[in-house]
């Protein structure tokens, strides 16, 4: 299964990818995490990176689609993956096609992860995240088993810089300008689901599976 994940910043495509890697044992391909810790690890595409990142701008399609490139050559994803926050623009969206093309493969499903505005402003500014392996926790909504640490890991969860009002509205415009043209351009395609992300994590992942049934495995 070949998954993309488009929405606003904070729509849920994280929580609902790590999901889905799950059922479907797909690698969850979140272009975020690997460029926070690119920007954590100090390594030059993180130094590249951090500057756009801060100010809630893209990072260069050439570093990001060479990334994911790399990435897809990976032993994991012959079965799929589940790509999270990419492509985030059309020359992304033709760059991940032709990597697909050159293997002989196409995407399955483009999923668009509908939200509304205030709804994300809540989403964001209770969230908290693991710096060590990227999972995504909310205050109110899926708080972790013990205060401030990472289920997972252990890691202690931090508030994302990219989480400040400002930079959350400047995140917004960008998606506006860059991102959301891509849904009419899956949606010319014949890729396109939309899925409204309203409801609590499991309600949405729900839709999402029976939107899902029948495409192959
Ligand atoms: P990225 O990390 O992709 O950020 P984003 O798109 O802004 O999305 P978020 O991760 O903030 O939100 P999400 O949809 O994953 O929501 P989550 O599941 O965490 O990108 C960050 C930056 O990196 C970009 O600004 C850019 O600079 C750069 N970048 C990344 N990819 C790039 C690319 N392809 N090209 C160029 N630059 C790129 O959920 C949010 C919160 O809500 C959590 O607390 C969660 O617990 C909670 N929640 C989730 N679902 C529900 C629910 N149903 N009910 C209640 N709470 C919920
Ligand atoms: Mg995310
Ligand atoms: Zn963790």
């Amino acid at each position: 299964m070949r998954l993309v994940l488009i929405g606003v910043p904070g729509a849920g495509k994280g929580t609902q990818a790590i999901k889905l890697t799950e059922t479907y044992d797909i690698p969850q391909i979140s272009t975020g995490d690997i460029l926070r810790a690119a920007v954590r690890d100090g390594i030059p595409l993180g130094r590249e990176a951090k500057g756009y990142m801060d100010r809630g701008r893209l990072v260069p399609d050439r570093l990001v689609a060479a990334l994911v490139a790399e990435r897809l050559k990976g032993d994991d994803c012959r079965k799929g993956f589940v790509l999270d926050g990419f492509p985030r623009t059309l020359a992304q969206a033709e760059a991940l096609e032709s990597i697909l093309e050159q293997v002989g493969e196409s995407l399955d499903r483009v999923i668009y992860l509908e939200l509304a505005e205030e709804e994300m402003v809540s989403r964001l500014s209770g969230r908290r995240s693991c710096p060590g392996c990227g999972k995504a926790y909310h205050l109110i909504f899926d708080p972790p088993r013990a205060p401030g640490r990472c289920d997972d890991c252990g890691t202690a969860l931090v508030q994302r810089e990219d989480d400040k009002e400002e930079t959350v509205r400047a995140r917004l415009r960008t998606y506006g300008r860059e991102t959301s043209p891509l849904i009419d351009y899956y949606r010319k395609k014949g890729a396109l689901i939309t899925i409204p992300g309203v409801g609590d994590i499991d309600e949405v992942f729900q839709r999402l599976v029976a939107s899902l049934a029948g495409v192959r495995e």
